[in-house]
């Protein structure tokens, strides 16, 4: 909340407008802002180089094929894993609808191999074998099967590369080329959640490849897998029947993972069961519209926070490089405590995976509007927020701000802590010595830059699509070892279009509108992205993003009051904060998203709140917005300035 003793309304601003901000937080963020900057440029280019046959450190490799690492011996990692390869060709998919168009090429590549690949007989089984052969974890580079003895089969693998396919598909299906979504990804798309509808229900190996059980990691995102899966099967014009009879039925046995104060990597197990396992598990079934749901773990739900400190913690004073640091500030994080691989040392994704966390749990309260402090998230909070107490605390008031930017800071740690172990070029292994942090293992790890790229993405509010997640978090009463058929075929069209322009049946619009009037204004445009959901839906809430272009100095805070509900109805006590976690020396950004019904037009205004709590509005006539309706659109961005 803002107590406000005065209210003044202000014709001129510009006092606060010229000064300059200037807080040693800022100098922080911009060191990493910068390394940011291009350290995702290389991990692209890194991916790219990994990827067959036009990537220089992957030329004997087939098209499309994605390899882990480059290295091949000591470690031997010249194979594609179904598991890295899928949550690689995610980012890159991701990537291509924010608008990397050039990556259109080495997308079909990717389906095209990955059909190939489906029908290659291997140790595991084979396609017409009841679909056994698509969790054999990897293959050799030129698509043939890998025969020597491995920890198969991989249950994740399946569901991953489903995941990866239908981001693509929805990309299709929202931009007017449903036919390829429903020809040539539907049926390589519906052998894999064929094959997680009939085997969720049996152990396997964890993606560690080291123990042979029942995995939280491979449970959750075969969850994931098939609540998309139906909705996507519906939008090509197909079903899944036996997506729908499973998905609720993981769920349930997704539940048994919690331990109460931390979440088991996997049953069967000898070990503590604390393991990024669980972090990956989250930040891999995150929904970007969900709320701080317990039942699948939502990076923002209690379950997931007292893991993400129990998992961080159990690193703390094992690695010498760590040096004992406190709870709450950032650690190198390895895959699990006891792990002895390479003696054991913590890795580049693993520490991503900790910072990546924390940022989708900061846009989920955003998003929500509020913070909720429970006994299970309390010891959390405690270590972030001196004085967290549990309760409810609602965007307008003081502790939602500091626990926001407390949060944010972690995040940034764990970034940081990868920042100083990658290489002067960019290049980043699979591991960092435990006790000197040197790179370990293998070179060039394809996996650690697909991290790197997810890790900045969340920390720049650039969210994947919603999973569908809001209509499948609910747990059956009770739960059942059950299976369910479905259909195995093989893929055979690859007839892709040569080119996929973006806009044939996506809803843009771009509007500018500035006021003048007076001597502070802001001036506005506005942008509105679709393709959230694979099924073309009027929506029924659009998440709102305010990005304000405000300088300001250390003690002002920006917030946003309006003439609807979810804006205060111009009661500046109930005032939506915005925040400055992006807020650098060059990038004066405060931005806050709001969920707001489509449709509803309002006005509103941005606030800026002095130290001692004063106001001062922004001057000029009121701005107006109508949250857009349009088809499949489900995030709108409208950037504003305060000026003079
Ligand atoms: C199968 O599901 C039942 C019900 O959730 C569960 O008790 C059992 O442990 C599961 N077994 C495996 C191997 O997934
Ligand atoms: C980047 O640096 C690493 C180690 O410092 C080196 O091994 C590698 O060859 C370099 N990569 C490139 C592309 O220059
Ligand atoms: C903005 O709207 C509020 C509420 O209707 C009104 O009190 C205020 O005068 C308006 N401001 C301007 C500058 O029109």
């Amino acid at each position: 909340m803002i107590s406000l003793l005065l209210i003044f309304y202000v014709g001129l601003a510009s006092t606060v407008v010229h000064s300059r901000a200037a807080s040693e937080a800022t100098t922080t963020t911009t060191a990493l802002d910068a390394w940011l900057a291009t350290e995702t440029g290389y991990s692209l280019q890194a991916i790219q180089n990994n990827i067959g046959s036009t990537g220089i450190w992957a030329e004997s490799a087939k098209s499309g094929v994605i390899i882990a690492s480059p290295s091949t011996d000591n470690p031997d990692y010249y194979y594609t894993w179904t598991r890295d390869a899928a949550l690689t060709a995610k980012v890159l998919i991701d990537l291509f609808r924010n608008g990397e168009t050039s990556l259109q090429g080495v997308i079909e590549e990717y389906v095209d191999s990955q059909a190939y690949i489906q029908t290659v007989s291997n140790p595991s089984g084979s396609l017409s074998n009841g679909g056994l052969g698509l969790a054999e974890p990897k293959f050799n580079v030129d698509e043939t099967a890998y025969t020597s003895a491995w920890g198969r089969p991989q249950r994740d693998g399946p569901a991953l590369r489903a995941t990866a396919l239908i981001d693509f598909g929805g990309w299709l299906i929202n931009n007017g080329y449903s036919e390829y979504a429903s020809e040539i990804l539907w049926p390589i798309v519906r052998n894999d959640l064929s094959y997680v509808a009939e085997y969720w229900n049996q152990t396997g190996y964890d993606l560690w490849e080291e123990v042979d059980g029942s995995s939280f990691f491979t449970i959750a995102v075969q969850h994931r897998a098939l609540v998309e899966g139906a909705t996507f099967a519906s939008a090509v014009g197909s079903s899944c029947p036996y997506c729908e009879s499973q998905a609720p039925e993981i769920l349930c046995f997704l539940q048994s993972f919690w331990l109460g104060d931390y979440i088991l990597a996997n049953f069967d197990s000898s070990r503590s069961g604390k393991d990024a396992n669980t972090l990956l598990g989250t930040i891999h079934t995150f929904d970007p519209d969900a709320a701080c749901d317990e039942s699948t773990f939502q990076p923002c739900s209690s379950r997931a926070l007292a893991n993400h400190k129990v998992v961080v913690d159990s690193f703390r004073d094992i690695y010498a490089i760590n040096d004992d640091a406190a709870e709450g500030t950032a650690a190198a994080v390895g895959r699990y405590p006891e792990d002895s691989y390479y003696n054991g040392n913590p890795w580049f994704l693993c520490t991503l995976a900790a910072a990546e966390l924390l940022y989708d749990a900061v846009y989920q309260w955003n998003q929500q509007g509020s913070i909720t402090i429970d006994s299970t998230s309390l010891a959390f909070f405690e270590d972030v927020f001196s004085g967290a107490a549990t309760g409810t605390y609602s965007s307008s008031t003081s502790e939602f701000v500091d626990i926001v930017d407390a949060v944010t800071t972690y995040a940034d740690g764990f970034l940081n802590i990868v920042k100083s172990h990658a290489a002067t070029n960019g290049s980043m292994a699979e591991e960092f010595s435990r006790d000197d942090g040197l790179q370990l293992s293998a070179r060039d790890l394809t996996w650690s830059y697909a991290a790197l790229l997810t890790a900045n993405n969340a920390r720049n509010a650039i969210m994947p699509p919603s999973w569908g997640e809001t209509s499948a978090s609910s747990v059956p009463a009770t739960c059942a070892a059950t299976s369910a058929t479905g259909t195995y075929s093989t893929a055979t069209d690859t007839a892709w279009p040569a080119t996929l322009t973006g806009g044939t049946g996506t809803v843009t619009t771009s509007t500018a509108a500035a006021t003048t009037t007076g001597t502070t204004s802001t001036t506005s445009t506005t942008s509105t992205t679709s393709t959230s959901s694979t099924a073309c839906a009027t929506p029924t809430s659009v998440a709102v993003t305010f990005d304000l272009i405000a300088t300001t100095v250390y003690g002002q805070n920006m917030f946003l009051s309006g003439s609807i509900s979810e804006l205060g109805e111009w009661d500046t006590s109930d005032a939506v904060a915005l925040s400055a976690s992006d807020y650098t020396d060059e990038d004066h950004l405060w931005f806050v998203t709001v969920n707001l019904p489509a449709g509803e037009s309002f006005e509103y205004k941005y606030i800026l709140v002095e130290s001692d709590g004063d106001v001062v509005w922004a001057d000029g006539d009121n701005e107006s917005y109508t949250v857009p309706t349009g088809c499949g659109v489900s995030t709108a961005t409208v950037d504003d300035t305060w000026d003079s």
